[in-house]
């Protein structure tokens, strides 16, 4: 019944890229309005932005951010939200039905970037706009001066320009429901000919193309196809987009959602380099996986304040603001674990999304703001998830899923730091009842001692953190894990999310 692998380092999958601990703010609900920003609320800085959750984020170590949507931008004016405050627009925002005050906008944006230490990942509206606003975005924000628009940024009091590197062109543009959707045909040609017009500006833009919603979309495969055949020489990565949550009851399938991400992974990985064969290119593209979490999109979880969801044209109202339970958490870190499986090809990752809407962060406005339970795997996972992950192979017992046939009761990678050497463990145990066995065993790493085990699980596999309640779930220490003659032995609680650091 023993889980097994070994790690060595002559055998690895790839350096972790730092951007793979990303996030993403979209304006969609409360994730800006009273959670970022709050201008009136006791811990608020200068700029409005609230100081328990900028704290929140900077101990969370997100790198990458992603702004300003998600399904928001495929309808969004950039100029709206740049220039002073009381002059800028209120607008109907088509995606949540909500009304847009522009009160939090690009220069708002990357003042709270270079607060938490991130790198900003901007998108642009590829929906409703095109090539002409895309390249007049990118002057604003990126040209020192001397031109109308980076001397508009300058007057706005932004002398220096942003500096952004990382752009998406557009999002979830296969999607039905995205204002302006449109054909692979039609996003292709319109995705390759706005990064040429963004080279012209600038050739050392990082550019990502939308690829599909999720696996699960009819179009999927043959989109990436068209799209790439396109873009292939003219962008850098493929974006990816994948929510999971338990349905009709069947949390074993829900336990092994990642079987989906490292599969849905592998056939993007396959599409792009068949396209990159096709068109005789050295060149391989990578991916973004950009949107990815737990989501419970039939409205089935628990939300934050039990209040009504409102979206009729409301200010910030109460959207998506699902209340994270200990299995949630648990699946979360399968997550985290299949990313890192991928580092090969996966260099940009971001959770959606960072606060109140689907988010690791929750808050109350003129209130306190906490950790959900799917905050502690991320933060672990990006505080000691740095360096170059080994390759790992399980053995061990497996168990019938209705969604995915036989799984693995162990998930798992490992990341080993190349400065000091140290290696940690990411191990989840997908068995609800039953405790697992784990054993390691360890090859030329030079390791002696275990520094560290920590653990997420609970007697109630639906415990969750509350405002009444913030501390109810959090991470404790393991007992038992030993590391003797090259060997790691540990026991993993049923049901749990693993952190083993190594020294
Ligand atoms: O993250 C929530 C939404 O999910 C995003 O706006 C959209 O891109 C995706 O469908």
């Amino acid at each position: 019944h023993t889980a097994r692998f070994t790690l060595d380092p002559a055998f690895t999958v790839s350096a972790v890229d730092p951007r793979l601990f990303g996030s993403f703010v979209e304006h969609l609900g409360r994730c800006v309005y009273t959670g970022i920003y709050e201008p009136g609320h006791p811990t608020a800085d200068e700029a409005g932005l609230r100081g328990d959750v900028l704290d929140l984020i900077r101990e969370l170590g997100v790198t990458a951010l992603r702004y300003p949507g998600g399904n928001f931008v495929s309808g969004y004016k950039w100029e709206d939200g740049v220039g002073p405050k009381d002059e800028r627009p209120r607008r109907l925002d088509l995606a949540w039905r909500s009304t847009e005050s522009n009160r939090f906008g690009l220069s708002e944006f990357v003042d709270f970037v270079r607060k938490v230490g991130g790198e900003p990942m901007l998108a642009i509206n590829l929906g409703t706009r095109g090539v002409a606003e895309a390249i007049e975005l990118q002057e604003y924000a990126n040209h020192p001066g001397g031109t109308e628009l980076s001397e508009r940024r300058i007057a706005h009091g932004d002398k220096d320009p942003f500096g952004i590197k990382l752009w998406c062109l557009g999002n979830e543009m296969d999607g039905p429901w995205q204002t302006g959707h449109k054909t692979a045909e039609e996003y292709g040609r319109l995705a390759a000919e706005t990064a040429r017009a963004m080279r012209q500006i600038d050739p050392g833009v990082e550019l990502v193309a939308c690829g599909s919603s999720s696996q699960s979309m009819a179009t999927f495969a043959a989109w990436e196809a068209t799209v790439l055949e396109h873009s292939y020489e003219l962008v850098d990565h493929i974006s990816l987009h994948a929510y999971y949550y338990e349905q009709n009851g069947d949390r074993d399938s829900f336990l092994a959602s990642a079987v989906d991400t490292e599969s849905f992974i592998e056939n993007v990985v396959a599409t792009a380099d068949h396209v990159g064969a096709r068109l005789k290119s050295k060149k391989k593209i990578n991916l973004s996986f950009d949107e990815w979490n737990v989501w419970y999109q039939d409205g089935s979880a628990p939300t934050l304040s039990g209040e009504a969801r409102g979206d009729d044209w409301a200010e910030a109202p109460r959207l998506l603001e699902d209340n994270y339970s200990v299995t949630d958490a648990v699946v979360f870190g399968t997550l985290l674990i299949a990313l890192l499986r991928h580092a090969d090809r996966v260099k940009v990752a971001c959770l959606a999304q960072l606060v109140n809407v689907i988010a690791p962060i929750a808050t109350e406005p003129g209130g306190t703001a906490w950790r959900q339970t799917t905050f502690f795997p991320f933060a672990q996972a990006s505080a000691h998830g740095r360096g170059t992950v080994l390759d790992v192979r399980v053995a061990g017992p497996r168990h019938h899923t209705e969604r995915f046939g036989e799984v693995d009761l162990l998930h798992a990678t490992a990341v080993r730091d190349e400065e000091t050497g140290a290696v940690t463990v990411f191990a989840v145990n997908r068995d609800r009842a039953r405790s697992l066995p784990l054993e390691v065993t360890l090859h030329g790493l030079g390791l002696t001692e275990v520094a560290e085990h920590s653990v997420l699980s609970d007697a109630d596999p639906d415990a969750r953190n509350t405002a009444a309640e913030p501390e109810r779930v959090t991470p404790h220490a393991a007992e038992g894990t030993a590391l003797a003659d090259g060997v790691l032995t540990a026991t993993l609680e049923p049901l749990s999310w693993n952190v083993i650091r190594l020294a």
